[in-house]
C-alpha cells in the first residue's frame, strides 16, 4: 500500500489525479491519500501532492511504542524520522528504531526517511520522494507574455494529469497564452495547441520558449477540427463582453467536437453556470469526475473529466 501526502487546496482534485495517474480507485484520510497500487515516482508529476510514501504499518496511539519496537525494520544506512501530530517525538521514534536494527540517525543525508502521520490513528511511512515541481516560478506574473485569463501552473499540472496522459500528445484545442502546454510540454510531452487568435498564439510561443519547451501552434477554429485525439485539457473562454447564450454555443460546439474526436480522456474547465457534463454525455461520452477547482468572488470554476 503507499500513500501520498496531498497539500489542502483541492483534496478531491489532488485525489483524481492520484487514482487516474496510479490507475486505482484511493481511500483519502485527511491530509493522506491511500492507494493498493505503487506512487514512486509520481511525486514528480503530481500537482497536489508534497510527497509519496510506502506504508510501513499502522497502529494506534496507545500501541504506538510496540508496533516501533516490533516492526522489523529495513534500514539500509541510515535514516531520519519526521513527524506529522505524533503524540510521540521524533527523537524518541529514532531511538526505538536505531535500538531494533542497529542503524545510525543522519538527519541531513539519510538514506531511509521514515514518516510518522496522524494523532489518534499512527500511520508510519517511508519516504519515495517529494514535489519538487517550481510552480511559482511559472505563474502567470513571472511569465514574458502575461494573459488574465491562465490558470495556477499547479491546476494546470492537475489538468493535464487528469487526461492520464503517459505516452503520446497532448492537446488543448483552446491553448491561449499556453499555461496548459507549458505543463505537459515540461513533464516531455508532444504537445499541440490551437487557438482561434494569432496574438495570443504569439503569447504561447513566446512562453514555451522562455522556459525552453516547444509546442506545435495552430491557427483555428478548433470547433472544426477533424482528427483524432487522445489527450486533451482545455480552459472554455469565460468572455467578458460575450453573453452566455454566445458562449453555450461555443461550449456546445466545442463539446461536440470531443464527440466525434476523442479516443481517450478529456480534462474540461468550465464556469459553474454551464451544465458542461450534460453537453458531454449528450455528445455520447462518459464522465469520469466531476470536480470543483475554484471560487472568484463571482464565479466557480469546475472541472468535468470525459471519456469515450
Ligand atoms: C480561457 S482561455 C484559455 C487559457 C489557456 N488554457 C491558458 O492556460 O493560458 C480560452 C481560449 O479559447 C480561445 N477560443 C475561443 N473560441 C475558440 C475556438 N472556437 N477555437 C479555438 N480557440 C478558441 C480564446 O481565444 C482563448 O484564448
Amino acid at each position: 500500500m503507499d500513500v501520498a501526502w496531498i497539500t489542502q487546496d483541492f483534496p478531491a482534485i489532488a485525489q483524481a489525479e492520484i487514482e487516474t495517474l496510479a490507475g486505482k480507485s484511493a481511500k483519502q484520510n485527511g491530509d493522506l491519500v491511500f492507494v493498493e497500487a505503487s506512487l514512486k515516482g509520481l511525486e514528480k508529476r503530481l500537482a497536489f501532492t508534497k510527497a509519496t510514501y510506502t506504508l510501513l504499518f499502522s497502529c494506534t496511539k496507545k500501541g504506538m511504542q510496540k508496533a516501533f519496537e516490533a516492526h522489523d525494520w529495513k534500514i539500509t544506512k541510515d535514516f531520519r524520522v519526521t513527524t506529522s501530530r505524533s503524540p510521540l517525538p521524533a527523537p524518541l521514534l529514532g531511538h526505538f528504531i536505531k535500538t531494533k536494527s542497529g542503524k545510525q540517525v543522519n538527519l541531513h543525508t539519510p538514506t531511509n526517511h521514515v514518516m510518522v502521520f496522524g494523532r489518534d490513528k499512527i500511520h508510519v511511512c517511508q519516504l519515495h520522494g517529494e514535489n519538487d515541481s517550481q510552480f511559482e516560478e511559472r505563474r502567470g506574473r513571472n511569465r514574458p507574455a502575461k494573459h488574465p485569463t491562465t490558470m495556477h501552473p499547479k491546476l494546470a499540472r492537475a489538468m493535464v494529469n487528469l487526461t492520464g496522459i503517459k505516452k503520446g500528445t497532448f492537446v488543448d484545442p483552446m491553448c491561449g497564452s499556453g499555461g496548459l502546454l507549458l505543463e505537459a510540454a515540461l513533464l516531455g510531452f508532444t504537445c499541440e495547441g490551437v487557438d482561434i487568435d494569432s496574438r495570443l498564439l504569439a503569447k504561447a510561443q513566446q512562453n514555451l520558449q522562455y522556459f525552453g519547451v516547444s509546442s506545435k501552434l495552430t491557427k483555428a477554429d478548433s470547433t472544426k477540427l477533424n482528427k483524432k485525439l487522445s489527450h486533451v485539457a482545455l480552459d472554455l473562454p469565460y468572455g467578458r463582453g460575450t453573453t452566455r447564450k454566445d458562449l453555450e454555443k461555443t461550449y456546445q460546439a466545442m463539446i461536440s467536437m470531443l464527440g466525434r474526436n476523442l479516443k481517450g480522456k478529456a480534462a474540461i474547465m468550465y464556469p459553474h453556470w454551464a451544465d458542461v457534463p450534460a453537453l458531454v454525455k449528450k455528445a455520447g461520452l462518459s464522465v469520469c469526475y466531476e470536480l470543483e477547482a475554484y471560487s472568484h468572488r463571482l464565479l466557480t470554476r469546475k472541472i468535468v473529466i470525459a471519456k469515450r
